[in-house]
């Protein structure tokens, strides 16, 4: 039965609601008068969120890597509200080590979660959002989904690919009344660190200068050794999501934090000088009669 369907009080569906980034951000929600789906792994850690707001949540299982638990939890969606207004596919871990360091498996298994499953919930999402016209999908993404480091090329690999599909589906999807937020944060205090970083075991001696210090840091922390004070808070990153989702011309990208701008635009400088230094090999390779016909 459809309990909901009110354009005041979206429906939020949130992956990875259990800690970190996730449960700030459903909590802020709810505090804010929104339904949220509540998804983690083990439901038994978004029962006390759902117990605080028993009518305006719905608590489910949801492995983003089980392709059968997702289409259960957006279908239990659909049955409880009605509809789905705001997808936050956040979800994911990192895997620290040079490329060589990782081996196969844990490249594919970090694509399952941080790629697959975010493409395959959203495809779920999709075809509500089309029949409602409306709707807005936010991927979290990462300041390294924007610049890729020495030490997590994999990850990288997953949030690069995550841009690249959102920025595509940003021009699919908004003549249907859609809209794509891809969200880049910096460093924020969650549990990524402590809980959702794995760190390659296969360690290659030739790299030691180049992670080594990145490496061992992460260890200490995960030893209680060192703490990490990273300089974001999960619960202002929540209220900046919530207001791009308000606004009548949200941002493709919402970058959160200094760190990561100041890393942001130091690429898109970069970039932009070696553009600028490669032009004319760049323009040169066109057909003869057509060099400089598309500048
Ligand atoms: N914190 C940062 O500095 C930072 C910076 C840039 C980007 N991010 C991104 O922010 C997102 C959230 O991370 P966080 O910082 O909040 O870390 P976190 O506190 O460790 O939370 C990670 C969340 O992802 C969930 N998760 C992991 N694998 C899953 C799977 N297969 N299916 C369903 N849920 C799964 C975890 O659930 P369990 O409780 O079941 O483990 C947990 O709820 C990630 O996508 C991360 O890449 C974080």
């Amino acid at each position: 039965m459809v309990i909901s369907s009110s354009i005041e009080r979206r429906v939020w569906f949130i992956t990875g609601s259990s800690k970190g980034l996730g449960r700030a951000l459903a909590k802020t929600v709810l505090e804010q008068g929104d339904t949220v789906v509540l998804t983690a792994r083990n439901p038994e850690l978004i029962q006390d969120l759902a117990a605080s707001f028993p009518e305006h949540t719905l608590a489910v299982q949801l492995d983003v890597t089980k392709p059968e638990e997702i289409q259960q939890a957006v279908k239990q969606a659909i049955t409880k509200f009605g509809r789905i207004d705001v997808l936050v596919n956040n979800a994911g871990y990192g895997i620290l080590g040079a490329i060589e360091e990782v081996s196969n498996e844990g490249v594919r298994r970090q694509f399952e979660t941080n790629f697959f499953g975010v493409l395959e919930v959203l495809r779920n999402v999709l075809p509500y959002m089309r029949e409602q016209r409306s709707g807005h999908i936010v991927n979290i993404s990462s300041v390294g989904g924007f610049v890729g480091y020495a030490g997590t090329g994999i990850y990288n690999g997953t949030k690069f690919a995550i841009e690249g599909i959102s920025e595509a589906l940003a021009q699919e999807v908004t003549p249907l009344g859609i809209k794509i937020t891809i969200v880049e944060p910096g460093a924020f205090r969650t549990e990524f660190v402590t809980g959702s970083l794995v760190i390659a075991d296969n360690e290659i001696q030739d790299y030691e200068t180049v992670i080594g210090e990145m490496r061992q840091g992460a260890q200490d922390i995960l030893d209680n050794k060192l703490e990490f004070q990273e300089p974001g808070d999960p619960k202002k990153a929540a209220l900046a999501i919530i207001k791009a989702v308000n606004s009548n011309n949200p941002p493709l990208r919402l970058v959160l934090g200094e760190d990561a701008i100041s890393a942001i635009n130091a690429k898109l400088e970069s970039v932009k000088t070696e553009l600028d230094a490669w032009k004319e090999v760049s323009v040169n390779t066109a057909f003869d009669e057509l060099v400089g016909s598309s500048t």
